[in-house]
């Protein structure tokens, strides 16, 4: 019996057959999948603030760990409700956060729940920002629902003048990149799980370098898919 995460268990359905979910399946977060997702992180980051940190929320903060300290200007990407915005500021208060996301119904959420940060409805693949304006761009479990996710790298790369942690990537070293869909709290949603050569390869076209990896989420897709994957969190440097 493989161990389910509980982010599997948000989440129904798997399939490789993505044409079978029809065209339109994968439209943008509605309100009502959102404040599924909404609902579904609360406790985490309750238990985050007591102390008590989830494998992928320790694996944000490993992350975090080595960066510099003081004011730092950060932008995430697919910022969903904004909670990483809160995690964040418990490692450094200082942040200056942009968060951006495609989905009005998640910034809505995000915006009801930190009214003192800034949120941008906006899309990865057009950051609403100039080239080197961010010390860190992070970008948490939102690459993966990317299709074009070559070009949100490369504008990740554009926009960061130090640092891009990608948070939550499901990587399997056993296949290509490749899409499946799935149920996510009731929706149908498009996933990708990204071969780690292919994702280094579109990483150093972007003029960024892997640093640091840290495991993340238990997040196996070999039993509903046939194709052995890990959860882990990068950190990239611009290359100089
Ligand atoms: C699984 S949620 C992650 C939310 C949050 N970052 C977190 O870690 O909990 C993925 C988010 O990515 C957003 N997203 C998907 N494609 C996007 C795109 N092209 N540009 C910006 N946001 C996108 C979705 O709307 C959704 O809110």
């Amino acid at each position: 019996m493989p161990k389910l995460s509980s982010r599997v268990l948000a989440s129904s359905g798997y399939s490789l057959d993505v044409e079978s979910f029809g065209a339109n399946a994968f439209n943008v977060w509605e309100d009502r999948t959102a404040k599924r997702q909404d609902a579904a992180w609360q406790p985490i980051i309750q238990q985050a603030k007591q102390g008590r940190l989830r494998e992928d929320v320790a694996s944000l903060f490993q992350a975090l760990d080595n960066l510099p300290e003081g004011e730092l200007r950060v932008l995430e990407s697919g910022c969903g409700g904004g909670y990483n915005a809160e995690l964040l500021a418990m490692w450094n208060p200082r942040i200056d956060y942009l968060g951006v996301d495609i989905s009005p119904a998640m910034v809505g959420l995000a915006r009801q729940h930190y009214p003192h940060r800034e949120f941008r409805i906006g899309s990865a693949y057009d950051l609403p920002v100039e080239d080197g304006s961010q010390d860190l761009v992070i970008d948490g479990v939102a690459l993966l629902h990317m299709t074009d996710w070559p070009l949100a790298i490369a504008e990740y790369g554009r926009v960061s003048k130090q640092k891009v942690i990608l948070h939550g990537l499901t990587i399997t070293d056993d296949a290509p990149t490749t899409r499946f869909a799935k149920y996510a709290y009731g929706q149908p949603s498009l996933e990708l799980v990204f071969n780690r050569q292919q994702l280094l390869m579109e990483a150093a076209r972007a003029g960024l370098e892997l640093i640091e990896t840290h495991p993340g989420l238990d997040y196996d897709l070999a039993p509903y898919l046939g194709i052995p994957s890990v959860s882990e969190a990068w950190v990239l440097a611009k290359s100089s």
